[in-house]
C-alpha cells in the first residue's frame, strides 16, 4: 500500500495511522492483539520521572457521548521504562513515538533527557503532552503561552534533534495560537487533540461517575471538534508560513474520519478510543484509506492532504 506511505516530521512511516498515547499500552501490549506492522506509528503511554498509580476508580466508563476517562497518567516512571519497556520497542516494526508528562518543566526536560539516550535510539519522534484533563497540573503547560514557550524548548533542547510534537487539548482557548507559540519554540510540529474536559454525574450516587469530579471525552462525540481544530491551526500555519506537521485525532472509527483529517491538512491520524471498540478496526481503515487514495485517481495520500474544496 505504497500510496498511503508518507513522513512525518521527516519520519518515513508506512501509513498515516498512529496508534493514540495511553490507548496502546507502552507500545508492545497493542501489538499483541493487532500487528504492530498496522500502524505508521504507535506512540506510548505518557512517561513521568516518577512512577504514578494515576487516579482511584472507576477510570473509564462508557457514555452515549462515547468514552469518558480519568487515568491520571498511570506509568512506571522513566528509570523502570527505560530498563524494563525501551528494549522491547526495537522489537515493533512500527515507528516508536514516546510520550512525555509531567507536573514541572524539570520533569518534562527529565524525562526528554532520559529519551535523548543511546540506548532509546528506537523513540524516533516524541510527543508532548500538555494536555491531560486528569491531573491537577496536566493543562498547565498546554493552557499558559509562557509556560509552553519554556517547556517546548526546554525538551527539545534536551532531544537534541528528535522532532517533537506538542499534544494540545480541545478545551484550550486558542488553540491555533498555542500551536504557533509550540512550533515557533521549537516543535515540529502538534498532535490534536487530548481527550476533552468532560463531566458526567450519577444522580442516584449524586457523585461524579469516574474517580475525580471530572474527566476526559473521547471518541465520536470529540471528531468534528477536531477537524475543526486541524483545519483552523493548518491554515494558521500557511499563514505565518510556518512548515509544521499535524497528527489530527479523536473519534476516528473508520477512514473516513482519517480522511476528513488528511484532507483537511493533517500529516497522519490517530486513533484511540477506536481500538478499544474493535481491534480490527486499524487495518480496516487502513484499507478503507487505500481504495479512497485509488478512487481519488491521485498517486498517493500526500496528494490529498490539505485538499478540502472550501
Ligand atoms: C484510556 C485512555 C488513556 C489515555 N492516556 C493518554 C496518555 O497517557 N497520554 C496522552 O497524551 N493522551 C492519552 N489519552 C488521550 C488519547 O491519546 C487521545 O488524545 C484521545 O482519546 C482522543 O482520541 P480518540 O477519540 O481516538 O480516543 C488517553 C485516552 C484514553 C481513552
Amino acid at each position: 500500500m505504497s500510496g498511503l506511505a508518507t513522513t512525518l516530521c521527516g519520519v518515513p512511516l508506512r501509513n498515516p495511522l498512529v496508534a493514540a498515547a495511553g490507548t496502546a499500552g507502552y507500545g508492545p501490549e497493542l501489538a499483541e492483539v493487532v500487528p504492530a506492522s498496522t500502524f505508521g506509528a504507535i506512540v506510548t503511554k505518557s512517561i513521568t520521572p516518577e512512577s504514578r498509580t494515576g487516579n482511584p476508580p472507576w477510570r473509564v466508563v462508557d457514555l452515549p457521548a462515547g468514552m469518558f476517562n480519568a487515568i491520571g497518567l498511570a506509568n512506571v516512571g522513566l528509570d523502570r521504562f527505560m530498563t524494563d519497556v525501551v528494549p522491547e520497542l526495537a522489537a515493533l516494526d512500527t515507528v516508536v513515538i514516546g510520550s512525555i508528562a509531567g507536573h514541572t518543566l524539570e520533569d518534562f526536560a527529565t524525562v526528554a533527557a532520559g529519551f535523548a539516550d543511546p540506548s532509546a535510539e528506537s523513540i524516533r519522534l516524541v510527543e508532548v503532552n500538555v494536555s491531560c484533563p486528569n491531573t491537577a497540573t496536566g493543562r498547565l503547560f498546554g493552557d499558559d503561552p509562557v509556560l509552553l514557550a519554556d517547556v517546548v524548548a526546554a525538551v527539545v533542547e534536551r532531544l537534541a534533534g528528535t522532532p517533537v510534537l506538542v499534544k494540545l487539548s480541545p478545551g484550550s482557548a486558542g488553540v491555533p495560537d498555542l500551536a504557533e507559540i509550540a512550533v515557533r519554540s521549537g516543535a515540529a510540529g502538534v498532535t490534536l487533540a487530548n481527550t476533552m474536559p468532560a463531566m458526567a454525574i450519577d444522580p442516584e450516587t449524586r457523585r461524579s461517575r469516574i474517580g475525580r469530579a471530572s474527566g476526559g471525552l473521547s471518541g465520536p462525540a470529540v471528531h468534528p471538534i477536531a477537524v475543526r481544530l486541524v483545519h483552523e491551526t493548518r491554515r494558521r500555519f500557511e499563514e505565518a508560513s510556518l512548515t509544521a506537521a499535524i497528527v489530527g485525532l479523536g473519534g476516528v472509527l473508520s477512514w473516513k474520519d482519517a480522511a476528513e483529517f488528511v484532507l483537511v491538512g493533517a500529516d497522519a491520524v490517530g486513533i484511540g478510543t477506536g481500538l478499544f471498540v474493535d481491534p480490527r478496526l486499524p487495518r480496516r481503515i487502513v484499507r478503507g484509506l487505500d481504495s479512497w487514495v485509488r478512487r481519488q485517481r491521485v498517486a498517493g495520500i500526500r496528494d490529498l492532504q490539505g485538499a478540502v474544496e472550501s
